[in-house]
């Protein structure tokens, strides 16, 4: 999808009840959004995807639900307290605030305002130091504040959780942690959509291995992430790469990290990112708790910190790459027609049922019939609100792949016609197949 082609999209997502403004109706929230009734659909699919393939079907790997206000110590003993800042720089004309590093910079010390194109002197505009995370009282008594902190990452809940974890569930080196949930930052940005948020999802593994294991695991988790996104989540291998961190790039706790970037409309991007924190997280919060968080291991009788590897998605930002993946706009008989090509498994409806003529009691009562039936297999719509090209239109671009339309013939011949997405192809199907024919033809 082009760049040009964004708003469009943006603009199809707030129509079809994808997404919606944070706070709208009181003139909305800067990169904070809801998910609407078809975007809160999609969303979960995608956890319920990641969970059950990672947790469910795993033995290795166990889930956890941590709390999203957390300690300052934790903070301070994962140096997000000192180090996770931006340096901001304010511009004299329109009074926005950017990034300093995002910027277009010309000469020592003047930097030019992407949006009104004032130059921005260093000299006179300071920039200055913003720590990222939101802060809390957490004190009933304003005057004697207690400050607690929402995590900015899932991640850290992992980490204080580790020897909780290791105690209840008995796991054996090399075993996984993994946890979705909200992750909370106070960025600075500008019309990325859903890509960078102030409130977003996290789905997060860490996986604990023993120190001269770290490299081969590390390249084994590069390797199962990037195939999940292919093979999960659909996303066509053109529209994805990998990206090696350079030495100077890496976080201040990683030792190697590879993104898995998506072709997004305004260019590569990073969806997700796979890194090898080494013991780095367990040492230091054993230091800062003063706890002991290393690992005996019984076969080799031997302690040690754990080292970590760390694939940590987005599930805003995989979101956003399978609608965009799935975006297509084509000519049909000289009209535009735009439809989602979604799999399946993450469309919000696999199916659509209507009847051809709303006034007809007879027709309406079995398009419902029909429709009741199918639902208890998967979910699927009722809708006769327009009429039957509007309707077929409304189920292409929310990426529905059947539509099944009821008509006077039905009546007697106990067939409906059934209309691929993709192709719109149609085909009559009789009704007691309907379930099998929409089965056998997996998207
Ligand atoms: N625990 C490691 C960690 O949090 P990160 O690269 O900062 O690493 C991991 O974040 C993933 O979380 C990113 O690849 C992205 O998908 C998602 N993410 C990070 N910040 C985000 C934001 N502000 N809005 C939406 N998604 C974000």
């Amino acid at each position: 999808m082009a760049e040009d082609q964004l708003s469009t999209f943006v603009s199809l997502c707030r129509r079809r009840g994808f997404l919606f403004g944070g706070s709208e109706l009181y003139g909305g929230l800067s990169s904070i959004w809801d998910y609407g009734p078809l975007g809160a659909k999609m969303k979960k699919r995608i956890k319920d995807i990641w969970w059950d393939e990672y947790v469910e079907k795993r033995e290795d790997i166990v889930g956890l639900d941590s709390s999203i206000i957390m300690h300052e110590d934790v903070f301070r003993a994962s140096g997000h307290l000192e180090g996770f800042n931006d340096v901001l720089v304010d511009c004299p004309k329109c009074k926005r605030r950017f990034r300093i590093d995002k910027i277009e910079k010309f000469g020592t010390n003047l930097y030019r305002c992407p949006d009104c194109k004032t130059e921005i002197d260093t000299r006179q505009q300071k920039p200055r130091t913003f720590n990222l995370m939101f802060k809390t009282n957490m004190s009933a008594i304003e005057e004697t504040p207690v400050y607690g902190y929402l995590r900015p990452e899932t991640a850290q809940g992992i980490f204080v959780n580790f020897m909780n974890v290791l105690n209840t569930t008995h796991k054996k080196i090399p075993f996984g942690i993994a946890q979705i949930g909200k992750a909370f930052r106070n960025e600075v940005t500008t019309g990325s959509f859903i890509f960078r948020m102030k409130e977003f999802e996290q789905m997060e593994i860490e996986y604990f291995v023993r120190p001269e294991e770290a490299m081969s695991a590390y390249e084994h988790w590069v390797k199962n992430r990037l195939q999940f996104y292919l093979e999960h989540m659909g996303i066509e291998e053109s529209n994805l790469r990998l990206r090696e961190h350079g030495p100077d790039e890496l976080a201040h706790y990683a030792k190697a990290c590879t993104d898995i970037e998506f072709r997004f409309p305004f260019g590569w991007s990073e969806l997700e990112g796979v890194a090898h924190r080494a013991d780095f997280d367990l040492r230091e919060h054993g230091r800062v708790s003063k706890k002991d968080l290393s690992y005996f291991d019984s076969v080799k009788e031997e302690r040690f910190v754990p080292n970590v590897i760390e694939p940590s998605s987005g599930v805003d930002r995989t979101f956003f790459a399978v609608l965009c993946n799935a975006y297509r706009k084509e000519e049909v008989k000289g009209r535009p027609r735009v439809y989602l090509k979604l799999k399946d498994t993450l469309a919000p409806f696999r199916a659509a049922v209507f009847p051809l003529l709303k006034k007809e009691p007879q027709l309406v009562e079995l398009a419902k019939n029909i429709f009741y039936d199918i639902k208890k297999s998967m979910p699927a719509v009722y809708d006769d609100t327009a009429s039957i090209g509007k309707l077929y239109r409304r189920q292409d671009e929310i990426g529905t792949p059947f539509c099944i339309t009821v008509d006077m013939e039905s009546l007697s011949d106990r067939k409906v016609t059934v209309r691929d997405r993709d192709s719109m192809a149609q085909e009559r199907v009789e009704i007691d197949r309907v379930e099998e024919y929409l089965s056998e033809r997996r998207k």
